[in-house]
């Protein structure tokens, strides 16, 4: 029986996880950690608990995911998405474990315009992304049994997301501006979670870039959550990302490619609107 240790196990990816780790991997321990019984910005404690308990492997998919706070706050956003990182990676490296750690598709600039691979050079537009990054490569260099997996535009059951927010707004108002100059793949928690548990049966090392299928815009996304909640009479407009006026500047094209997980495990994730039909029947059960 193996130890899997879970730090983030309270997010919105980590409820999921936890749940889809619980029911494939039924012969290995699984427990969740999350800021209340770790604050991976503290070197000592993190260390020290993890060694204490002795896991095979630990999922890191704790961090600061705000990524316009991020710019305002770079302090924070290095202090948890990159040293936090590296404490972790002390840890595991010192119980000899395996280390999964979640990065993100924001390393990338979206200068490409094809779907980016594991092996293309690093480029982030913004802190959020360089934080990420600098934790991949803390995690690179201490852990000798690692795999990183960077996923996108995450949205599921147990958070705040984009389109919890297009559904609220499309209550309150007739009128929605999306932004139209984004491109990326909305990523379902649940498929994302699926794709984690199949990644560590396979014991898969390196990195790999895990997505829902097919691509999109905020604003097509935006229009295909309306569409299918029955909504369509809201209107939208397709505005620019400089008219939204964020913080953090967003890569205009961050779409994944994910050939790599299916080359290697026979794994590749539905396409985004299959995905959606299935969250927003969650959210409608009747
Ligand atoms: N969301 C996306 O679209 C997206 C896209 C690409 C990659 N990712 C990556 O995927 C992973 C999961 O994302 P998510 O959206 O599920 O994130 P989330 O909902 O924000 O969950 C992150 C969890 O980490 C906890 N946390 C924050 N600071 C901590 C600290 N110092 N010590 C311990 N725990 C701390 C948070 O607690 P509090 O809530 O109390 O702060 C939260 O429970 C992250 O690594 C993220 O970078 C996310």
């Amino acid at each position: 029986m193996r130890r899997i240790l879970v730090i983030g196990a309270k997010g919105m990816l980590g409820r999921d996880l936890m749940g889809i780790l619980l029911s494939s991997l039924p012969d290995d321990e699984v427990v969740g950690w999350d800021i209340e019984e770790i604050d991976i910005q503290k070197e000592g404690d993190t260390v020290f608990k993890i060694e204490k308990l002795r896991p095979d492997i630990v999922i890191h998919i704790a961090a600061y995911t705000d990524v316009d706070g991020c710019e305002s706050d770079e302090g924070r956003a290095f202090a948890v998405n990159a040293e936090g990182t590296r404490y972790v990676a002390l840890a595991v490296s010192r119980c000899q474990a395996k280390m999964v750690y979640l990065s993100t598709d924001y390393v990338f600039d979206g200068n490409k315009r094809e779907p980016y691979l594991e092996s293309d050079i690093p480029h982030p537009l913004n802190v959020y992304g360089r934080s990420k990054l600098q934790g991949e490569r803390y995690v690179q260099e201490l852990v000798k049994k690692a795999l990183i997996i960077r996923t996108q535009w995450l949205y599921g059951r147990y958070g705040k997301n984009f389109v919890t927010a297009i559904l609220q707004q499309a209550k309150e108002k007739g009128v929605l501006s999306i932004v139209n100059d984004q491109m990326g793949s909305p990523t379902y928690t649940t498929d994302l979670a699926k794709a984690i548990s199949v990644l560590i049966q396979f014991d898969a090392q390196g990195i790999y870039h895990v997505a829902n299928g097919d691509l999109c815009t905020w604003y097509t996304f935006g229009q295909a959550i309306l569409e299918l909640s029955g909504m369509d009479k809201v209107r939208v407009i397709p505005i620019s990302s400089k008219e939204l006026r964020r913080r953090a500047t967003r890569p205009s094209y961050s779409v994944l490619n994910c050939q790599k997980l299916k080359k290697e495990t026979g794994l590749a994730l539905r396409p985004w609107s299959e995905a959606l039909r299935d969250y927003l029947r969650t959210l409608n059960p009747n």
